[in-house]
């Protein structure tokens, strides 16, 4: 039988998960689900990485012992995936006593081997990433990926002889293609191992700074460094070395990580297990970055998405199903509820929720509920029919290479051909014109092919494919599924069975009623905003306010006197705005796509004078400048004739 292997990383438990950590985990489950209905038996692996400085800072952030720090978030990601749907059939910490074996025997071999030796060394060392630095790898001096400035440390400690394996890696790299997929982070990894000698690789802290982590079993003195723990646990929870679950799985290891531990996956793992004379995994997947306005979204920098919220929101199959269709795997993607809300209504509700609408409720218009027989098959049956057939093969094709999005928009054909298929054959009028015969047909291939829709999308929306396949009047079983057979197998929906009246799985959605916000962020969101109307907004009621309420605005003209655009974010503009005060104000406003500095230097505004002062990615802005958003772009409210500054609006 057919084996299928797939980690994720074990995530830091210094703070609670986001949608970054339920990305990666909710892919592995669907990886996992897809090789189920592949025919292959399947492991799925997460957990938590508990040792290191950072996890004991946050603990005494916290007022808490490490272990008492650890068990609680630990256990806080452990709860999260059941109501994320995953099922993974291991959860492994690195507290564990299995785990702690496993490190030191592991230590134990590759000393004994003579690739670990005792050295002194200084280097960059940063917290978040737990590694050191070189110089060449910090970017203006700071860490590139935490933007903070590494701390220089010095001391004696145990090195792995990483380099002496260097050459070993890029042969094994260049022989097998997917290795590390997809191709960038390969060329990536390649051009890494090209442009220099590889270090030998710090593995252990002396006691005296660091005791919570694994001891080495061959210095009472020292504890190891976490990465030398952290990624052994992909091998603890097969019971390496003698279990059973290693025999077989190991062969079929899947990592899935994102290119902030490309390094650690890419180069300290597989020479790690070279040196300890085991077979390096099958792929290393790796994924980018989800943004939230053009910004990694992480817990260092406080801008994370939480994942309950929007299942809450949004539904979970739903949410499952943004998260897959919405980033291509590999790059970033941004998100956004507009965006979320956008394919909800667009791919769930419109086009797959309105095909199981419109063809139950044909097939208990003209059926009584039941599933026709199909008789002769006419030459637009047959093009449907082959469209399912491509529609299917490009999918699992394309979900085996991990590329999810192109694996959906590939099924996707098939959903949309179908409510054309629909529209084509026109059963009402084959209904009119007592033409039943081909009625039958024309509704049959209609109900096989959403069959093969809802079995197909089980690994990404489980719950509703279940619900799709019940409204078809089939009790779902992975195992009895052969997802390679559907491609070409016809007909397994069986005649005469019952199915649902309605099915309403996949509502139309709404974006929630925005906050109060500035004019950048309201021109922003209108022009993602595809769902929401040009229509003034109507306050409840009779859609009045009372002159009470205009009062309340204090709009004045200042006459703009710098302008520069944002330190931290290239669409926003610092515009100092001379309000006749004793200073002029700085505010932050959207405008950079549309104005250069130059264009506004000079210019009178309308701005909202009494407006709470925030701050926009750290700069203060003290008000908000006054625009029309058009199609050309944007227009600035101004005066005819140049006012005093200052002067008030009324
Ligand atoms: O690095 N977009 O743990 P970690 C996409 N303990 N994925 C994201 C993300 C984002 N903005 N933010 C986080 C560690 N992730 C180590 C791993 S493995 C032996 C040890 C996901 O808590 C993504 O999978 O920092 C990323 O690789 C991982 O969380 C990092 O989790
Ligand atoms: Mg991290």
């Amino acid at each position: 039988m057919e084996r299928f292997y797939i980690t994720t990383p074990i995530y830091y438990v210094n703070a609670r998960p986001h949608l970054g950590h339920a990305y990666t985990t909710i892919v592995a489950d669907a990886l996992a689900r897809f090789n189920k209905l592949m025919a292959k038996e399947t492991f799925f692996l997460t957990g938590t990485d508990e040792h290191g400085d950072k996890i004991v800072q946050a603990a005494e952030k916290n007022g808490m012992s490490p272990q008492e720090y650890v068990d609680g978030i630990s256990a806080e990601f452990q709860a999260l995936w059941p109501d994320l749907m995953c099922e993974n059939d291991d959860y492994i910490r690195t507290t564990q006593d299995r785990h702690v074996r496993t490190v030191q025997d592991i230590l134990q071999k590759v000393y004994d081997s003579g690739d670990i030796y005792f050295g002194e060394y200084g280097g960059h060392y940063c917290y978040g990433c737990e590694r050191f630095y070189t110089e060449k790898e910090l970017e203006d001096g700071k860490c590139p990926d935490h933007q903070t400035v590494p701390e220089y440390i010095s001391e004696k400690n145990y090195f792995f002889k990483m380099s002496k394996y260097q050459d070993w890696l890029k042969e094994h790299i260049q022989k097998n293609p997917d290795f590390i997929r997809p191709e960038r982070y390969r060329n990536e990894v390649l051009s890494l191992l090209d442009s220099g000698a590889l270090e030998d690789l710090c593995i252990s802290r002396p006691k005296s700074r660091l005791t919570w982590g694994i001891e080495l079993p061959f210095d009472k003195d020292y504890v190891t460094y976490v990465w030398f723990d952290a990624l052994i646990n992909y091998l603890t929870a097969l019971n390496y070395p003698d279990g059973e679950l290693y025999k077989d799985f190991w062969p079929a290891a899947n990592h899935l990580v994102a290119k902030d531990i490309l390094k650690p996956h890419a180069i300290f793992w597989p020479t790690m297990l070279k040196a300890a004379g085991i077979e390096p995994y099958q792929h290393l997947n790796v994924h980018g970055y989800w943004l939230v306005k053009d910004t990694k979204m992480s817990k260092s920098l406080g801008n994370v998405i939480e994942p309950l919220k929007l299942k809450d929101t949004y539904g979970l199959n739903a949410f499952r199903y943004f998260l897959l269709r919405e980033m291509s795997f590999g790059q970033d993607a941004s998100f956004s509820e507009e965006a979320l809300v956008g394919r909800l209504n667009a791919d769930l509700a419109n086009d797959l929720g309105n095909l199981f609408n419109r063809t139950l409720s044909m097939t208990h218009k003209y059926f009584e509920g039941k599933v026709p027989s199909p008789v002769d098959e006419e030459i637009e049956d047959a093009e449907i029919k082959q469209i399912g057939r491509e529609a299917m093969k490009t999918y699992q094709a394309m979900f085996s290479e991990f590329k999810f999005s192109r694996a959906l928009e590939g099924l996707w054909e098939l959903v949309r051909g179908l409510n054309k298929y629909i529209d084509i054959t026109a059963p009402w009028t084959l209904k009119k014109n007592g033409e039943m015969e081909r009625l039958a047909t024309v509704i049959y291939v209609l109900l096989e092919n959403m069959r093969k829709i809802a079995v197909h999308l089980w690994p990404v929306m489980p719950e509703a494919s279940e619900n799709m396949l019940q409204q078809l009047g089939i009790c779902f079983d992975p195992r009895k599924v052969d997802l390679a057979k559907e491609v070409d197998v016809w007909g397994l929906l069986e005649s005469d069975v019952e199915i649902a009246k309605t099915s309403n799985l996949f509502p139309r959605v709404e974006l929630p009623e925005p906050e109060p916000s500035n004019s950048m962020e309201s021109a922003k969101e209108k022009k993602s905003a595809k769902a929401k109307k040009n229509a003034p907004k109507q306050q409840e009621g009779n859609g009045f306010i009372e002159f009470e309420d205009f009062q309340k605005l204090d709009l004045r003209v200042g006459t703009v006197t710098g302008v520069e655009v944002h330190p931290d974010a290239d669409r926003l503009l610092l515009v100092q705005v001379d309000m006749g005060e004793d200073e002029p104000r700085q505010v932050v406003a959207g405008l950079a796509d549309f104005f250069a500095p130059d264009d506004l230097n000079g210019k009178q505004v309308v701005v909202v004078a009494n407006l709470k002062p925030r701050k926009l990615r750290k700069q203060l802005s003290q008000g908000m400048i006054l625009a029309v958003k058009t199609e050309e772009g944007m227009q600035l409210l101004t005066p005819m004739d140049e006012v005093v500054p200052g002067s008030k609006v009324s």
